[in-house]
């Protein structure tokens, strides 16, 4: 038997990706994002979100086929975010793998977001493996630590279609928002991960000591592997505000690296006590927040000194896109799964 095709379609968000993936080989990546439209208002609008999603669904749908030179009818499956996620953002992708699977008759599988991007990196394809942190076939069971604006979640992933376990997640913010909102109280354009990233290039980490959230000792039992970015975007909105009252110069570079430091070390050190605590020695990294530069230095540094093997996926399956989506509907197909109902919805909070 040859190995299904399967188109994956990803609306949770901003972007709108549509990927098709046979078996575990990559065919086509399309993506269209409404991040332009929303960086005005300084974050995702949902409702203009699910607008845009509508209007690039089919031309993002015919750029992925050309892509990866199939047509529709030689899908032997669709896959679909049913969430977590923006609920009308949701609906939009969830509604167009609908119609698609009723009128070409094709099973759909409806995924989770964070799930599938651990599905992302089970993908192979040219050019894909030697971008990856690690080579050769994603080994179970895993550690996921997943970034970016819209989650910040900690998986124990033991097998990818059935034994998926929600660790921790953050109690606030995500780490991208955290970073976003940052860098607006810095002055720094919409949004500001690249941004913070690119200035605390030139700062000191230790110049000034932000505190780490939910990482003393009264919060280990319960909150062990939960994230808390709040409170570091106040302290850093207080201790900049203290300085301009005092007529100081802002030290932009030193508080970015310095802010930049406590985010990457409460993540590491958190990733890195589940690899420890549940023996597992391995780490795969998600998330648009992975293209941070010091992120990925210290999870290298920090990983080989823990004897855990790092895995991060090219940053275009790190961030949100249709293909990790499809790469989860293979691996459903393959492992023998039934397909969703067509009576699903899509569900804003859908657990892991
Ligand atoms: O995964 P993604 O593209 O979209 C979703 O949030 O779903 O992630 C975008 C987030 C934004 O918050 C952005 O500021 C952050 O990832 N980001 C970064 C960097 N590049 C993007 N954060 C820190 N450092 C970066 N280099
Ligand atoms: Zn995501």
């Amino acid at each position: 038997t040859t190995d299904p095709l399967v188109l994956g379609i990803e609306t949770s968000c901003d972007e709108t990706g549509v990927g098709i993936v046979r078996g575990r080989t990559l065919l086509a990546n399309a993506i269209a994002s409404s991040m332009d439209e929303h960086a005005r208002f300084g974050g995702v609008i949902p409702e203009i979100a699910a607008r845009a999603h509508l209007e690039s669904m089919t031309s993002t749908i015919e750029r992925a086929l050309a892509d990866a030179g199939v047509e529709l009818h030689e899908l032997d499956a669709i896959a679909v975010t049913g969430g977590p996620g923006l609920a009308g953002a949701l609906m939009v992708g969830v509604s167009a793998a609908k119609a698609l699977a009723v009128s070409l008759d094709k099973p759909l599988y409806a995924v989770n977001h964070l799930v599938g991007h651990v599905g992302a990196d089970v993908l192979q394809g040219e050019g894909l493996r030697e971008a990856v942190g690690a080579v050769g076939e994603l080994e179970l069971p895993t550690i996921a630590l997943l970034v970016s604006g819209g989650h910040t979640s900690l998986l124990l992933v033991r097998d990818l279609v059935g034994d998926v376990e929600l660790l921790g997640e953050t109690i606030d913010d995500a780490a991208g928002e955290a970073f976003d909102k940052v860098a607006r109280l810095l002055g720094l354009p919409y949004p500001g991960g690249p941004h913070i990233d690119r200035v605390a290039a030139d700062g000191d980490p230790n110049a000034i000591r932000f505190p780490r959230g939910l990482t003393l000792p009264k919060y280990l039992e319960k909150h062990r592997y939960d994230f808390s970015f709040s409170g570091l975007k106040t302290s850093v909105a207080r201790w900049v505000e203290q300085r301009s009252a005092a007529g100081e110069e802002i030290p932009v570079a030193d508080v970015a690296a310095s802010f930049r430091e406590a985010v990457v070390d409460v993540l590491l050190t958190k990733a890195l006590a589940a690899c420890r605590d549940f023996e597992v020695p391995r780490l795969l990294l998600g998330g648009g927040v992975v293209a941070n530069a010091r992120l990925r230095e210290e999870a290298t540094e920090r990983a080989a000194a823990a004897g855990v093997e790092l895995r991060v996926p090219p940053l275009s399956l790190c961030t949100d896109n249709g293909a990790m989506i499809a790469s989860l509907g293979a691996q459903l197909v393959m492992s023998g799964h039934s397909p969703s109902s067509l009576g699903f919805s899509a569900d804003s909070t859908l657990p892991v």
